[in-house]
């Protein structure tokens, strides 16, 4: 057994191959409570594989995947279920159930996992649709959406148990720059006000520092840095510098 920590998130020599495709090659990195912990990396290599792994949806071929000291790797299912009724995850396509309505999208965690009744379900789901600015939505299904609206709306159904721990896979790609800083700032809300600690996976660079305590690159399978989002600006780790240099020109530019 090794030492206990306060971080909510542990990953420990995460190792994973689908078939002879090695994508992860020993994944190292922890969230403390009430961080923001932005994740960067190409595309393709395996971010959103992570927070699979996270979830309990894919198992590693090695390693430990602690939340709140539990590892989700070997956790028996009664409780690997509950650790993830803790959890929220905004999935990179909205990923709403097509017939029914937002409002019954949202209601689902709560109708299955929770013994509220329906009044208070229905009180949980308004409050979650005016946080994500879709009060006047509920009753359309999720075809009636746009997309930026389907991505509020997924954001909403995760916020729905009031989950400790929030995972955003790309929370604000192809969203227009006002409901993509309509996120950001919920991130940043649900840090300060309901000390929620989240793992953000994005490649919208504003995003990334406007919500980040820290960020980590993930490259051929493992996280080459892990710092404060001041030294990515900063840092000669070449694809980390490449990576960032369109948004470094900008910078450079407004200044
Ligand atoms: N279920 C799966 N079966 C086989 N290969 C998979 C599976 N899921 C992901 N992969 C592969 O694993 C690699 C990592 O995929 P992943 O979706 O985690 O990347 P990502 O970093 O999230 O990329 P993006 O930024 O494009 O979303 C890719 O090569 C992908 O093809
Ligand atoms: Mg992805």
């Amino acid at each position: 057994m090794s030492a206990p920590s306060d971080n909510r998130v542990e990953f420990r020599g995460v190792k994973l191959k689908f078939g002879d495709k090695v994508v992860l090659d020993g994944v190292d990195f922890s969230v403390a409570a009430q961080e923001v912990l932005v994740i960067l990396g190409l595309s393709g290599g395996g971010k959103s594989t992570l927070l699979n792994i996270l979830l309990g949806l894919l198992k590693p071929d090695a390693g430990a995947v602690l939340f709140k000291g539990e590892d989700m790797t070997t956790l028996p299912r009664p409780q690997l279920n509950r650790a993830r009724t803790r959890m929220g995850m905004v999935y990179q396509t909205a990923a709403l159930l097509s017939s029914m309505t937002v409002r019954e999208n949202i209601a689902l965690p709560l109708r299955e996992l929770t013994e509220k009744n329906a009044g208070e379900i229905a009180d949980i789901v308004d409050q979650k649709l005016a946080l994500v600015d879709l009060a006047e939505a509920g009753d359309k299904l999720p075809s009636e959406l746009s997309g930026g609206m389907q991505k509020r709306a997924g954001l909403a159904r995760a916020l729905a148990l009031d989950p400790e721990l929030v995972l955003f896979d790309e929370p604000s790609a192809g969203l227009d720059p006002i409901n993509g800083k309509l996120i950001d700032d919920l991130i940043i809300r649900l840090r300060e006000r309901q000390q929620v600690t989240s793992i953000v996976v994005t490649h919208e660079m504003d995003s990334a520092f406007a919500v980040a305590t820290r960020m980590a690159f993930l490259h051929e399978g493992k996280i080459i840095l892990d710092a404060a989002p001041d030294a990515f600006l900063t840092s000669d780790i070449p694809i980390v510098r490449k990576f960032l240099s369109v948004y470094s020109n900008r910078e450079a530019h407004r200044a």
